[in-house]
């Protein structure tokens, strides 16, 4: 289903400046280790976190805006994150928010960001403008004791857009800001802490901490070498920690790190900014597998966090990893993201109760790093709107952060694989739309328009090659319905897909009404879909059920407002995994005779309506896993307690949950 072709060698040229040789060994040598969350090994700091920490907890009764200052890569989000984390801190602050604002911020998602760390908002609260949202925030917060945490400004418009709607009481709240700008510590009128280079000692100590290896004090000759380690970091702890990655994973011979040090003086000469030298040396020494790995995550946006899992299937679905054995590609990638995590070219953000990595971010210089290669390698290009008359038709992935702009007819850059949205425009900006000429993108395979609110032009029928997309605002037009809109009769919305061969994994999101009954109208291939907060309100299963290669199929969220559902004879003929999920309203499902004779996987969840078990789901004979959860008590009790055959054989394959005696509390 996925591509799975190899990166292009014609691309790919530029990567190989490291033996294929050496990756492999890597690969081999590596066993599966999980990265250590970074938060745990910080290195000194003690004083730095004492100092903010007075500033925080004591003073003014008024609100106080303190400030961390200093520059890219000096541990500032490091140390605002264990200030945040702080028992004391947790004790004495009611609320505590935490928002990432970077050089692209929007003042709305931030109110979003710091309602969701205080409050839990209905879906109809998210949808609010600006001001509505900021109103939300100032009730939650009033009279409270709260700590704001606003990491990264880089334009004093953001504490001006965003103080009003704190409130400022006398009882000790903070706004704890990171910056490198000093203009913007001064113009929020904060109380500074200027945060330092790390010293001899702890830039060593913490080289030392990130190869992971003592063996190195006793070499002959250490004094040298640690001061030469020592001065070319320039007590940068980024720098130290790259490059640190870097040697972690080479032999631990005095000779391998002397070439490694030697190649840094060349990369060092390049430029004034030494980090920037060590950042470029150690993205050179990726090896070739890694490297379009890396560059492709300067497409997200600043400081975001980027779930590991959407990233594993984006660099599987690119065709950056390569097969190992019988290991599937997502477990390779998994091992990629490990390896890039170990040389600190990316960070962790969140983890799993297992420890495996949940999400991660990647620091802006990395980003910038990765942004200016990738269009040097032509990976990709990020552009400030998508109206491509200028660009290079070399040019395959295009990144864009604006498509406000976009109803330039001129997209003519027929080589682009990849179109993605990589920021949201703001809510009460006009609807954007995609120009009819994106149809001539005949080599278009990812279109991601994110969660923005975007018309799509019918022409989009004309892509065949299309294999991702992700459009949950989406309103695609047909050419009637575009005809209908012009006469101001619709307001719903009609989603067709027809022709779009290569197309076979497709999630909805968002409201639908009502599904397209003629299944020619449906991507002829389509093997997954998924719909979420579809709200529909006729039975979508006897028109799904006549999909000819849906082979999985998942309902989520409110996807079917109505009370029954019925499953056609000989519906679903190639059904394997069907997932109920939230159908609030359900009563009664029906599965006739013959319908889906393949499925394998039947989970209902949240389903509390439904009080019967339907009897066809007791015929099907290659079914191996039922999941029930929160599923109402009678519905339970008729599946643990009926007497036969069928209702045993069912019982051996149940996983379930009793409903909780009280819901929604
Ligand atoms: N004192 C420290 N000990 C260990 N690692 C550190 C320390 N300070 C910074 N780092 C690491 O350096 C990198 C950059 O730090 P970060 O806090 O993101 O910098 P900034 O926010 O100032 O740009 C991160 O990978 C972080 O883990
Ligand atoms: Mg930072």
């Amino acid at each position: 289903m996925e591509d799975l072709r190899a990166y292009e060698p014609g691309s790919s040229s530029g990567f190989a400046t490291t033996s294929e040789r050496y990756s492999n060994q890597m690969v081999a040598r590596k066993e599966k280790r999980l990265p250590t969350v970074e938060e745990t090994n910080v290195v000194g700091m003690k004083n730095d976190v004492e100092a903010v920490k007075g500033k925080l907890l004591e003073g003014a009764m008024e609100r106080v805006v303190v400030a961390i200052w200093g520059m890219g890569g000096l541990g500032k989000t490091t140390l605002a994150k264990k200030v945040y984390n702080d028992r004391d801190i947790q004790n004495h602050f009611c609320y505590r928010a935490w928002v990432y604002v970077s050089q692209e911020y929007n003042i709305r998602e931030l109110l979003l960001g710091i309602a969701n760390c205080v409050t839990t908002l209905t879906d109809e609260q998210k949808r609010k403008n600006e001001n509505e949202l900021g109103e939300e925030v100032y009730k939650c917060l009033q009279g409270k004791r709260n700590l704001i945490v606003l990491d990264d400004i880089w334009n004093t418009d953001v504490w001006r857009g965003l103080s009003s709607y704190f409130p400022a009481e006398s009882n000790k709240s903070r706004v704890l800001i990171t910056t490198r700008r000093e203009d913007i510590v001064v113009d929020a009128h904060s109380d500074c802490y200027k945060l330092q280079l790390l010293g001899e000692k702890e830039s060593w100590e913490l080289f030392l901490n990130k190869v992971g290896t003592r063996a190195v004090l006793t070499w002959p000759g250490l004094e040298e070498f640690k001061k030469e380690i020592v001065a070319k970091c320039k007590g940068l702890p980024l720098t130290i920690v790259v490059l640190g990655g870097l040697l972690s994973l080479k032999d631990l011979t005095r000779d391998s790190w002397l070439k490694v040090l030697k190649s840094m003086d060349w990369h060092l000469s390049q430029g004034p900014d030494s980090c920037l030298g060590i950042l470029a040396l150690s993205y050179n020494d990726l090896p070739s597998y890694l490297k379009p790995c890396f560059l492709y995550c300067g497409v997200f946006p600043e400081d975001s966090e980027i779930k590991a899992t959407k990233l594993i299937r984006l660099w599987v679905a690119e065709g950056f990893v390569q097969k190992r054995g019988k290991e599937t590609l997502e477990d390779v990638a998994e091992d990629y993201l490990y390896e890039l995590i170990q040389r600190s070219m990316i960070q962790v953000a969140d983890t799993r109760d297992d420890g495996r990595v949940k999400s991660c971010r990647i620091h802006d210089l990395l980003r910038d790093l990765a942004i200016s290669e990738a269009k040097e390698e032509k990976l990709f290009e990020v552009a400030e709107n998508i109206d491509v008359e200028v660009l290079p038709t070399s040019v395959r992935r295009l990144i864009s952060s604006n498509i406000s702009q976009t109803n330039s007819p001129h997209l003519k850059n027929s080589n682009i694989r990849s179109l993605i949205l990589n920021r949201s425009i703001d809510e009460g900006d006009e609807i954007g739309r995609l120009p009819p000429s994106i149809g001539r993108f005949v080599n278009l395979q990812t279109l991601d328009l994110g969660y923005n609110v975007i018309q799509i032009p019918h022409t989009i029928w004309k892509l065949q090659q299309m294999r991702h997309l992700n459009c949950y605002n989406c309103r695609i037009s047909s050419r009637q319905s575009m005809r209908e809109r012009s006469e101001g009769l619709s307001t719903s919305t009609t989603i067709l897909f027809p022709g779009l061969e290569c197309l076979y994994k497709l999630h909805l999101v968002g409201t639908i009404r009502k599904l397209p009954v003629e299944t020619t109208l449906y991507p002829p291939n389509l093997m997954q879909l998924k719909l979420l907060y579809t709200k529909m309100e006729e039975d979508p299963m006897p028109i799904l059920g006549r999909l000819p290669n849906l082979r999985i199929l998942t309902l989520l969220q409110d996807p079917y407002v109505g009370t029954e559902m019925n499953c056609n004879h000989e519906g679903f003929l190639r059904l394997e995994f069907l997932q109920m999920q939230e159908l609030w309203s359900l009563e009664d499902l029906s599965v006739e005779e013959g319908a889906m004779p393949n499925l394998k996987t039947l989970k209902i969840k949240c389903c509390d309506k439904m009080r019967k078990f339907p009897d066809g789901l007791l015929q099907l004979k290659k079914l191996q896993r039922l999941n029930l959860y929160e599923v109402s008590q009678e519905l339970m009790s008729e599946v643990l307690e009926t007497q036969g055959e069928d209702w045993n054989r069912i019982r051996h394959i149940i996983t379930s949950q009793v409903p909780p005696p009280i819901r929604g509390y």
